[in-house]
């Protein structure tokens, strides 16, 4: 089953200079897709995800989620989308500074209208921080912090995972206990859409992508 499909995406930022992250990206996302893009550093990976998850618009092309024009969808129907459908796993730190760890997941949960303790207490133990449930954002380690944001991805159970290097921060075992995590939900139906700089975890994916010149090429390996 289809999830999403971008068909001829272009997107420019304009400040000074142009430039062009995205110049012509066509992509389909299926149930159960594991897909990983690399390319170099600052050459448009993040945008991607922005465009995927809706927080940023294509500014030609056309984006169909769901069998629906995510063009025509307005800022209520995108949050409600965003909301329910989509697990992000930015590349920054983006907790709420002001709320525990446990209160992160349980935020993220109502906010896409679910409530499951049990499931906000089985992925704090399944990303070895449950005894960091209590905590604030700043009281964690850099890479409990990435845990914590990966918890956060999984939390209410999205459609469509978008995971911005999820490994950063992370050592050798946690590194390869996310790949798995993430690998496990695509068992689920779930799709994950993974950028990375290794190859290693690139590996892992069922596709392998490629961004550079603003077009995705398929890796073939
Ligand atoms: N909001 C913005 N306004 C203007 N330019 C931007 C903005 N966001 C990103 N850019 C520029 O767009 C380009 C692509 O950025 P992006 O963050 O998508 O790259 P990336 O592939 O994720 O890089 P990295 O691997 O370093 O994270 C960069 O040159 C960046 O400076
Ligand atoms: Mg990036």
């Amino acid at each position: 089953m289809e999830i999403c499909k971008l068909e001829h995406i272009h997107k420019d930022y304009r400040m000074g200079e142009v430039v062009t992250p995205l110049k012509d990206i066509t992509l389909t996302v299926h149930e159960g897709d594991f897909i990983a893009v690399e390319g170099p550093s600052g050459i448009g990976k993040s945008t991607l995800l922005y465009v995927m998850g809706t927080l940023l618009k294509a500014d030609e092309g056309s984006y169909v989620y769901g069998g629906q024009d995510v063009a025509q969808w307005n800022d209520a129907e995108k949050s409600a989308f965003r909301a329910k459908k989509i697990g992000f796993l930015f590349q920054d730190s983006t907790m709420i500074q002001a709320l525990t760890l446990r209160e992160n997941l349980i935020f993220t949960q109502r906010v896409g209208a679910r409530k499951d303790l049990k499931k906000v207490d089985e992925l704090l133990y399944q990303f070895g921080l449950e005894d960091r449930a209590d905590f604030f954002p700043h009281q964690l380690s850099g890479g409990q912090r990435r845990r914590a944001m990966a918890a956060r991805a999984l939390i209410h159970e999205p459609e469509l995972i978008l995971a911005d290097e999820p490994t950063n921060d992370l050592d050798e075992h946690w590194s390869r206990e996310i790949i798995r995590i993430l690998k496990e939900q695509t068992k689920k139906g779930t799709a994950v859409v993974m950028v990375t700089h290794n190859s290693r975890w690139a590996g892992q994916a069922t596709r392998r992508l490629r961004l550079e010149d603003g077009i995705l090429t398929d890796i073939a390996e």
